[in-house]
């Protein structure tokens, strides 16, 4: 048996990223203000984010794409306890292989899905119907790393693993995108994630600590609190870009 605290389960969190629920309903309010009648987020985790949209516009239908298994029952379950079953469909897949485009697309902490933050950028700019509005939401540097910072980070992180945030919002603007929010998770909601994710673990451990699976669990947790608090706390933020999309196409290049 391993993890039996269900740690990385993150049950105690609202999003699987650094939102709080004043941010979150603040963000869907004026999403949902534009009524969109389609809306897709790929890398939507148990969907918190596609499901209040889908409360706020009672218009919208909406396909969730995820890949993890767990998430996406948690998701439809979620929807069925809000009645939102009948205009959310939650698929189990790559999103590479679910591009449905929509009036709003939403990848929140999840452009892993298309590759790098650049690559996610175009990727999801031809997904975004005409007049739309893509939110994209990120970790940035809030200062480039040490060699010791990353080195704590998640494994394989390297400097080009984020950007700044001028130049995360200059890549989205080369995307064909036009700014219309930027806004970055404040270290509370980061404390308040962080903590919250390893928080039934560390309930667990207290619970059990003779357990035979014990030792192990308090060393992914030692693990996960060294990245947060030696790595990322410093250096990490996190930002939401709230992105448009003209109304009409681009003009072709006219003859000379
Ligand atoms: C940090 S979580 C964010 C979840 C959710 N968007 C939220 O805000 O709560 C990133 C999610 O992206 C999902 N993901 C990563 N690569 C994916 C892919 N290729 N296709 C679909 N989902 C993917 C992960 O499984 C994970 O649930």
């Amino acid at each position: 048996m391993t993890n039996p605290s269900g740690f990385g389960a993150a049950r105690r969190l609202t999003f699987h990223v650094p939102l709080s629920t004043t941010r979150a309903d603040r963000l869907v309010a004026e999403l949902a203000s534009r009524k969109p009648a389609s809306v897709t987020d790929f890398g939507c985790g148990w969907g918190e984010l596609l499901l209040r949209v889908l409360d706020a516009a009672p218009q919208a239908h909406g396909i969730g794409v995820e890949l993890h298994g767990p998430d996406v029952e948690r998701a439809r379950g979620n929807a069925a306890g809000r009645g939102l079953a009948h205009r959310a469909t939650f698929v189990e897949g790559d999103a590479r292989e679910h591009l449905s485009p929509a009036d709003l697309v939403i990848s929140s902490g999840a452009y892993q899905a298309f590759g790098s933050i650049p690559d996610a950028l175009q990727a999801l700019r031809p997904l975004v119907n005409p007049g739309g509005r893509l939110l994209f939401s990120c970790e940035i540097w809030e200062r480039t790393p040490t060699a010791e910072e990353l080195t704590n980070l998640w494994p394989g992180s390297t400097v080009d693993t984020c950007l700044h945030l001028p130049d995360l919002v200059d890549q989205a603007v080369a995307a064909g995108f036009r700014p219309l929010g930027i806004e970055t998770s404040t270290r509370g909601e980061w404390d308040s994630f962080e903590s919250g994710f390893a928080a039934d673990a560390e309930e667990w451990l207290l619970a059990n600590s003779n357990h035979p699976e014990a030792d192990a669990e308090r060393a992914r947790l030692d693990a996960h609190r060294t990245t947060w608090l030696r790595g990322s706390r410093e250096v990490v933020g996190f930002a939401f870009l709230t992105l448009g999309v003209p109304t009409d196409t681009p003009r072709t290049a006219e003859r000379p």
